[in-house]
């Protein structure tokens, strides 16, 4: 039986008004949308590790860490800096973050390390396995570094894994939407579909639009759930890179994200018993 690392009230109050305390890149928007994908994965009982490329001081690291099960563990790999390693600043205050907000040692892993010199196998070393149920891809963002991250991402994701793809369509890095599109058109995606689209909801220093990525025999779940939990900020659902159906979340006003309470999951068991 999977346990909680921390409380229901302690997740909430985290993603409610801890995670404002934090700098960082994750807007409203997206909060609102990868908090939904946290609660249907916990429906799914998708168990793993977590990682992300690019942690900076850790505000979407930790939403991910308030979120995971005892005995999982978070992986962040960042270079803060050069020579790798040289900006103390951001990696002290990472530490602080996560023993601030009660995350146990044993449940996280700080990797400095400059990610494009990573290739899959010496990744799958490091995580024990493709084992990873959320990996957030927000490291270099040159179109070859996204392409890199992408697929050693893929190369560690675990069959109902989801990777959290950052800074599309953001007019200052046009490169990581050229290297999304590049990637979905290599065959280094594999099984790789894109999930849902959720755009920016804020000044660009705050952050930018994010794509979700998952295997192909897992998609019509996630979108399926995402859909019903965030309805009020679905837009449109259109095809992408060849891929049907994409949903896109926009936010006119504050996001409207519904809890995944009982009633919710009363509506899923449904819809996923007409996808059987
Ligand atoms: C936009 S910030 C990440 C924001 C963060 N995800 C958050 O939640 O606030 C980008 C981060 O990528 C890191 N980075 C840049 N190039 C990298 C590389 N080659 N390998 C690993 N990390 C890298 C930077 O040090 C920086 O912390």
């Amino acid at each position: 039986m999977t346990v909680k690392l921390k409380s229901l009230e302690a997740r909430v109050r985290f993603a409610t008004r801890g995670i404002d305390t934090l700098n960082g890149m994750l807007q409203s928007g997206s909060l609102s949308v990868i908090w939904s994908l946290l609660e249907i994965q916990d429906y799914l009982k998708v168990n793993g590790n977590i990682a992300e490329i690019g942690v900076h001081q850790g505000k979407l690291f930790l939403l991910l860490c308030h979120w995971m099960n005892l005995g999982e563990i978070a992986h962040a790999i960042d270079i803060f800096g050069r020579p790798i390693g040289s900006d103390t600043k951001n990696i002290d205050k990472l530490i602080g973050n996560l023993e601030q907000f009660g995350i146990p040692k044993e449940q996280y892993r700080v990797e400095i390390s400059d990610s494009t010199q990573l290739s899959c196998g010496a990744l799958r070393n490091l995580f024990r396995g493709p084992n990873i149920r959320l990996f957030s891809v927000d490291g270099d963002h040159s179109r070859e570094a996204v392409l890199h991250d992408l697929e050693i991402a893929e190369a560690v994701l675990s069959p109902e894994g989801v990777i959290i793809a950052d800074d599309l369509f953001n007019v200052w890095f046009p490169n990581v939407t050229e290297a999304v599109y590049d990637f979905f058109r290599d065959p280094a995606a594999k099984d790789l579909v894109p999930i849902a689209f959720i755009s920016a909801n804020g000044p660009v220093e705050s952050g930018a639009a994010k794509l979700l990525i998952g295997r192909a025999q897992m998609a019509s779940r996630y979108k399926a759930g995402l859909k019903l939990l965030n309805q009020e900020d679905l837009k449109h659902c259109d095809p992408f890179a060849g891929h049907p159906d994409v949903p896109h979340f926009y936010f006119a006003n504050v996001p409207q994200k519904r809890t995944l309470d009982e009633t919710m999951m009363k509506i899923l068991d449904d819809v996923y018993a007409d996808l059987d």
